[in-house]
């Protein structure tokens, strides 16, 4: 049975608008990316994070979502921990240690929602390659946000590329809309049949987010309803952009060249506008 999904569809000055968002999310990142360092804490994390957002005119969107309320402007997920662990004043980092940072802002109303999954210290070659993997896989995800193709489309590109790796793709949760809002339809999961689900058109705004994991896909949900962790305690890794779909490409919004490097890596041209619309 079909299910009508409500996408919101964006002009160009709102487009432009989410631009503003996923650049700040970008430059928060890069902030997060260098201070994630043995001995820093996830706390510390999230206060360079919602001071970094609001000194650039933002609101870090996490903040307050949901039920139970999410406590802090960043997710800080170590190791077995796939995504949406807390940030805490007792979790310090270790040499050694993997950290998915997930971070989102709300500039004059529009959300931008990205995410990386950065080394502390020196780590493991074999972890190292899983997080290039699950990047790699994004950018597939990302090249194939194109107008006249599907939503699964997008989940299919992900899924080729991890497979023949051998990770574990973990299933339900997944990418989505944004827009006015940081959780839009439609749903979009890391894996499935290609050339399915909505229409990829002009103006659709998507958060892709690959979770793979060095062993089973499994995952188990903590008591503190947010900490979504491995079962089988293998190491997780989560990257994750936002994407415009326009005529000209893909748009990835939440990176400095609009992906434009990556993309072009990839034979698809980048949807980035040469001059911003007013
Ligand atoms: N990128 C995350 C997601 O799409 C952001 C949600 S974190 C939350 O699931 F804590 F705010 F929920
Ligand atoms: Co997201």
């Amino acid at each position: 049975m079909a299910r009508r999904e409500h996408v919101q569809i964006k002009t160009a000055a709102e487009l432009a608008k989410m631009r503003v968002a996923g650049l700040l999310v970008a430059q928060t990142l890069d902030r997060l990316r260098e201070a994630a360092v043995p001995g820093t804490t996830t706390a510390e994390l999230d206060a360079i994070a919602e001071k970094t957002i609001r000194a650039g005119g933002g609101i870090p969107s996490f903040k307050g979502y949901s039920h139970p309320p999410y406590p802090a402007s960043i997710c800080s997920s170590v190791n077995d921990e796939v995504v949406h662990a807390i940030p805490a004043k007792r979790r310090v980092l270790r040499d050694g240690d993997i950290i998915s940072i997930d971070c989102g802002a709300i500039v004059d109303g529009w959300h931008g929602d990205a995410a990386i999954t950065v080394p502390v210290g020196n780590v493991a070659p074999e972890i190292l390659d899983m997080i290039r993997v699950c990047e790699e896989a994004l950018w597939r995800g990302l090249a194939a946000a194109r107008v006249g193709g599907r939503l699964t489309d997008i989940s299919h590109a992900v899924e080729q590329h991890v497979r023949p790796h051998g990770y574990g793709i973990v299933d339900h949760y997944g990418g989505h809309g944004i827009g006015t809002e940081m959780h839009q339809p439609p749903h979009i999961l890391n894996h499935g049949r290609p050339g399915r689900g909505i229409k990829l058109v002009p103006g659709l705004a998507l958060a892709i987010e690959p979770m793979i994991t060095m062993g089973s896909p499994e995952t188990d949900l903590l008591s503190d309803e947010w900490t979504v962790v491995t079962k089988d305690g293998s190491w997780a890794a989560h990257t994750e952009h936002t994407v415009a779909i326009t005529p000209e490409g893909p748009w990835v919004l939440t990176a400095h060249d609009g992906g434009a490097a990556r993309l072009t890596a990839l034979g698809v041209p980048c949807g980035q506008p040469a001059v911003a619309p007013t």
